[in-house]
């Protein structure tokens, strides 16, 4: 069935935007109430990371729920769940190069080079960019098939950052092993509905 837009679905993504941006609200309190540790750009590293990684999983939550529960309205807000995700990589990608390697590009090299965890979140970020860039609709009118191909790489993505998670967190893989979990189902879904669904989307 169709996606049509209503004033629920203006209404829902509003709701969904503001709700979004909880993790700069949680920034934000942090800050101006002084609750942040010894080591805030950490903090930040760890809140916008996970935020990021939420994002990947809830966009590609949207096409299971349309799939299965018929709520096609949630089409409308799948591309804005792609961009805070980018949004949040971005920064968590600042902040580390910032605070951690103080823009000097060879340190970062050699982290890339030696740190498989940085090597992964990189690769990950990297081929994140591609998917912002073409996120409208004008370009998924240009690409056409193609567009298809690139969004598809959000699982390989999304795959890459719950592996850099759990390589972070290998002292306390608790978290990574539910957002991992997540992930597991998610593909399921995706391989054994896309052999039945023609029209099964990124
Ligand atoms: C799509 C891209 C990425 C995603 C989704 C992602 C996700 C995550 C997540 C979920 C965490 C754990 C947060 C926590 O501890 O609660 C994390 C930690 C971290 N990430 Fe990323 N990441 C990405 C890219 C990158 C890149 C490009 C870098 C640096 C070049 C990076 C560096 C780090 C560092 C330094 C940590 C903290 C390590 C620690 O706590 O010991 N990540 N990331």
């Amino acid at each position: 069935m169709k996606a049509t837009y209503t004033y629920n679905t203006a209404f829902l993504k509003s709701l969904i935007f503001i709700l979004s941006l909880s993790p700069l609200y949680e920034m934000i309190w942090f800050t101006v109430s002084g609750r942040f540790g010894d080591y805030p750009s950490w903090e930040i590293i760890g809140i916008t990371g996970e935020a990021s990684l939420v994002f990947l999983l809830l966009t590609l939550l949207v096409t299971p729920l349309r799939k299965i529960f018929g709520w096609n309205n949630l089409l409308h807000i799948r591309r804005m769940l792609g961009l805070f995700a980018f949004f949040y990589a971005v920064l968590h990608f600042f902040v580390y190069i910032w605070r951690e390697e103080n823009f000097i590009f060879m340190e970062f090299v050699n982290d890339v080079v030696k740190l498989p965890y940085i090597t992964l979140g990189f690769v990950a970020f990297v081929m994140l960019i591609p998917l912002a860039f073409t996120a409208r609709d004008k370009m998924m009118r240009k690409y056409g098939k193609n567009w298809k191909s690139i969004h598809k790489m959000i699982y390989a993505i999304t795959v890459l950052s719950v592996v850099h998670y759990m390589l972070v967190s290998i002292w306390a893989p608790l978290n990574a092993l539910v957002y991992a979990s997540i992930l597991l189902l998610l593909l399921a879904f995706r391989f054994v509905y896309a052999r039945t669904a023609k029209d099964w989307m990124v």
